[in-house]
């Protein structure tokens, strides 16, 4: 793969700066803090794209909670959907409150299966905070109770989304399309 196709960051235009991403994720922390309160919340956290998000979410609870792993893939390096999906194993979750954290929604394949793995395992409860969600047609239902930024149908980079594995270090959101 050329270098050419990985254009430095700062050349690449801001969707959503860094300061505003602070203060939304302090406002979800704070409102799933409430709506969680006496409810034993396990953060279950979509990697890799997720994982800055929730470790800046999880530091904005008030209350306590656990935080659990599931590794999905399905886009190779490829900026559309391969449509195929692999899923790691699943932590033991009977009886939980899960809060499934995840870093963008765009065709919904990749929640749909989460959920439908989920859905038989034993919960208490199950909730979908993304941090983005793609306005655009889906035929897939999908949604989440907490959703950070609504944004236009661009391919995004930056506080831990991927193109090829770069820019997830990038502390802004980007565009790279
Ligand atoms: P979906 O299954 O089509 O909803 O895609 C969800 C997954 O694809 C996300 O968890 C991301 O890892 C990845 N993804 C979707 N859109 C983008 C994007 O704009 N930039 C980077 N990754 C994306
Ligand atoms: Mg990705």
């Amino acid at each position: 793969m050329s270098e050419t196709e990985f254009p430095p960051s700062n050349t690449l235009p801001v969707l959503i700066d860094a300061d505003r991403i602070r203060k939304r994720v302090e406002e979800l922390g704070r409102k799933i803090s409430e709506d969680y309160k006496n409810q034993p919340l396990v953060l279950l956290v979509v990697l890799k794209g997720s994982f800055l998000f929730c470790a800046d979410l999880a530091r904005q609870l008030s209350i306590p909670c656990r935080i659990e792993f599931i590794r999905a893939s399905s886009y190779k390096d490829a900026k559309v959907s391969s449509g195929q999906l692999q899923l790691s194993e699943l932590p033991d979750l009977r009886h939980a409150n899960v809060l499934v954290v995840e870093d963008i929604l765009d065709s919904g394949l990749t929640l749909q299966k989460i959920l439908e793995h989920l859905r038989s395992e034993n919960l208490a409860s199950l909730e979908v905070c993304t941090l983005l969600s793609k306005q655009i047609p889906r035929d897939i239902q999908i949604e989440p109770k907490y959703i950070g930024f609504e944004i236009p149908n661009r391919f995004v980079v930056g506080y831990g989304l991927d193109y090829a594995e770069r820019y997830r270090e990038v502390p802004d959101i980007r565009c790279l399309d």
